[in-house]
């Protein structure tokens, strides 16, 4: 079979993406307005990109309607946020954050999810999350317009929070203890419990 990905509507370009390009790694950003009002949301588009500086990047998609989410909404009026990674034992309040609220309700209050401040920025992070990176607005690249349009957030990282706990006896993070999961297509995730190791041919 083969798809010819110009002649596809995005929705259908969207589920061959998602179905596809996997497992995707979660993050949950954490925002605030500029009134102060916080908002939770994870995206699977997501990466790091540069260590030198250190970057990373997530997507907020435009709705179907073509609107922005809040997500990119609060990041446009407050140029910071924070990214929470997410174990296994999260999984269940990271979707519920998926959910649909009105523009200025917080996840953290509505599924009653913990929240610690940040040091460098306003949005606070997800007091369980076993890491958080506190991130400044680097820039925006928007792709395409109208419905499921991508906004390409780059964020630079200021500070990373870990855990204690997911560290190895390196002082490395260690996956098993991380237990983060991942995303597959449609309702399916992955847990990072199946790992093996390789030997870098150049090391
Ligand atoms: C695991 C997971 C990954 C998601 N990844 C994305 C994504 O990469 N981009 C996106 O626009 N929406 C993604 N969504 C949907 C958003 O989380 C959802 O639209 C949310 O309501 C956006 O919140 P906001 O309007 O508060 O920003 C994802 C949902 C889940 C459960």
């Amino acid at each position: 079979m083969k798809l010819d990905f110009s002649q596809l509507p995005p929705r259908e370009v969207y589920r061959w993406l998602v179905g596809t390009i996997l497992p995707r790694p979660i993050a949950w950003v954490s925002t605030v307005s500029a009134e102060g009002r916080a908002n939770l949301a994870p995206f699977s588009f997501f990466q790091g990109v540069s260590s030198n500086p250190p970057m990373l990047m997530f997507v907020p998609a435009n709705t179907r309607d073509g609107a922005k989410k809040d997500t990119l909404r609060n990041i446009e009026q407050v140029p910071e946020f924070v990214v929470n990674l997410v174990p296994f034992a999260l999984a269940e309040q990271m979707n519920a954050t998926a959910a649909l609220l009105p523009y200025g309700e917080s996840e953290f209050e509505r599924f009653g999810i913990a929240s610690a401040p940040a040091e460098r920025v306003r949005p606070a992070r997800v007091a369980a999350a076993p890491v958080s990176f506190e991130c400044t607005l680097h820039s925006i690249t928007r792709l395409g317009e109208g419905p499921l349009a991508a906004n390409v957030v780059f964020g630079r990282i200021l500070l990373a929070h870990v855990s204690d706990g997911v560290l190895d006896p390196g002082g490395l993070p260690d996956p098993a203890k991380l237990d983060l999961i991942g995303r597959l297509g449609g309702e399916t995730y992955t847990r990072t419990t199946d790992r093996f190791d390789l030997k870098r041919p150049d090391r």
